[in-house]
């Protein structure tokens, strides 16, 4: 067991945002509310027994404030300040979790305007009760103490139903978290620099008979060296059509594309979130790299498409276009590009939308429900595929946004003929045959939105381009 001058003397460097970009941006909050409010970090969760726990991280609506995950603390705004309500520590945790800083020295490390215990929370909250808001908390249990504390019903993942004061506390979230500062960017700058770095790492321990376990490993260990936690399920598989596929516990075969959808996120809890496939080989067949190249067509058309001013929708359909135009270039659709689009040919292939905001959350704000990813009186679609589009709004400098399109062959979307029936014959299943060796494609970024031009790449360190992907692999 090493001592904590061990611990000190191995501590990665990472990077803190200065304790006055946290005051402003409570203040912020506090200037947008004319109610208190309470911002919780959330309960601490049981894998299986009590005391056998998941690492803790606070919500992200707390990070946003603290930058520091304090189980069960609860932020107050009230009256133009801002309490911090923590548990207090006793003996028996000194033993098992180490020393805790004192109430004294949280408040002097993060510039509250007080720290009090959590067991005064109630008194301190009793005048406010009929007034106070609140943020939908993410599971049953948090909901429940939430409740009992402001003496109301509150709904775990409640963002979309949310009314009167909590409402209003959830969009002035949004209205804080949407357009990021220039502390969040350096944050979000180095979650895509070392994410790129996981995905070298992958690229080069990928050869034919290496696990998927093992190349996820390589990856991680990088995100993991930098002072990294996941910033979500990683997925890292051979059978890429299965888009949000958990499993890593196959083995990669020459001929195999490996798609690999792996983001860390920095120790303040800001994520990164790229994807790449290669070939298992080193080399792309020829069909593979076809497809590739349309995908990675479509993902530039969008990334450039992605400006100030655009509505976001309108870089999801500069995807669509560019797929269903490359996919009718190789022959696997025929007709006029406007009408398959029209017919939904885009989905057959493209079942999902561009992409999401990023920040804290690797869809950022999707607690909160479409409240945050689409603007007052848009709504999402019916269509399938179209449906599943996170983003509906007007993209201004600030935002981070994923661009992510791809192409799939999902036996349960080619075989059926609800998605498929509109395109009929105009879908070339002979030709597509020829492509059977592609399960599925992603190509996905983290981009910047700037003041003007194109958007800034976060996540650029790891390449693209078929050729400079080919190099990399098994170079390790
Ligand atoms: N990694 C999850 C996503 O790309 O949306
Ligand atoms: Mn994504
Ligand atoms: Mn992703």
């Amino acid at each position: 067991m090493s001592s904590p001058a061990a611990h000190s003397a191995q501590a990665v460097a990472t990077l803190a945002t200065p304790r006055e970009a946290f005051v402003t941006r409570r203040r912020a909050l506090g200037a947008r509310l004319g109610r208190p409010a309470l911002v919780c970090a959330g309960e601490r969760l049981s894998r299986n027994y009590r005391a056998n726990q998941y690492p803790f991280r606070a919500t992200s609506h707390f990070l946003y404030f603290v930058g520091a995950s304090i189980p069960r603390a609860v932020l107050f705004f009230e009256g133009g300040e801002v309490t911090l309500f923590a548990e207090a520590h006793d003996p028996d945790d000194a033993l098992w979790h180490g020393p805790a800083a004192s109430f004294e020295e949280l408040r002097l490390a993060h510039g509250f305007d007080a720290v009090r215990s959590l067991a005064e929370l109630e008194g301190a909250l009793a005048p406010h009760r009929a007034t106070v808001a609140v943020l939908p908390p993410q599971d049953a249990a948090a909901a429940q103490s939430l409740a009992r504390l402001v003496g109301r019903t509150v709904s775990p993942c409640g963002g979309d139903a949310l009314t009167g004061p909590d409402a209003e506390l959830a969009d002035a979230m949004i209205a804080l978290r949407l357009r990021h500062d220039a502390a969040a960017l350096a944050q979000l700058r180095r979650a895509g620099q070392v994410s790129a770095e996981a995905h070298l790492a992958g690229m080069r321990a990928t050869r034919p008979g290496v696990t998927e376990h093992a190349i996820t490993a390589a990856m991680l260990s990088v995100l993991r060296r930098a002072g990294m936690d996941d910033a979500y399920g990683p997925i890292v598989s051979v059978h890429g059509e299965v888009l949000h596929n958990e499993r890593h516990d196959g083995v990669t075969a020459a001929g195999d594309l490996l798609l690999a959808d792996v983001g860390g996120e920095t120790a303040e809890g800001w994520a990164g979130d790229i994807t790449r496939v290669w070939p298992v080989s080193g080399r792309y067949s020829s069909s593979q790299r076809a497809i590739y190249d349309v995908v990675l067509g479509a993902q530039r058309a969008a990334i450039d498409a992605a400006r100030a001013g655009t509505r976001y929708r309108a870089v999801h359909e500069a995807a669509k276009r560019a797929i269903v135009t490359g996919l009718c270039d190789l022959g696997i659709f025929r007709g006029d590009v406007d009408g398959l689009l029209e017919r939904g040919a885009a989905a057959i292939f493209f079942p999902h939308g561009i992409g999401h905001l990023l920040g804290l959350d690797v869809h950022d704000m999707e607690d909160l429900g479409d409240r945050a990813g689409y603007a007052p009186g848009r709504t999402r679609s019916q269509a399938f595929g179209d449906g599943y589009l996170r983003l509906d709004r007007d993209l201004e400098p600030g935002m981070v946004v994923t661009i992510e399109p791809g192409f799939y062959q999902v036996p349960a979307i080619l075989g059926d003929a609800r998605f498929t029936g509109a395109v009929g014959r105009d879908l070339d299943r002979d030709r597509l045959a020829k492509f059977a060796d592609v399960r599925g494609i992603r190509i996905e970024d983290d981009v910047l939105v700037t003041a003007d031009g194109p958007p800034e790449i976060l996540t650029q360190a790891v390449p693209k381009d078929a050729a400079e992907v080919e190099a990399l692999v098994g170079a390790g």
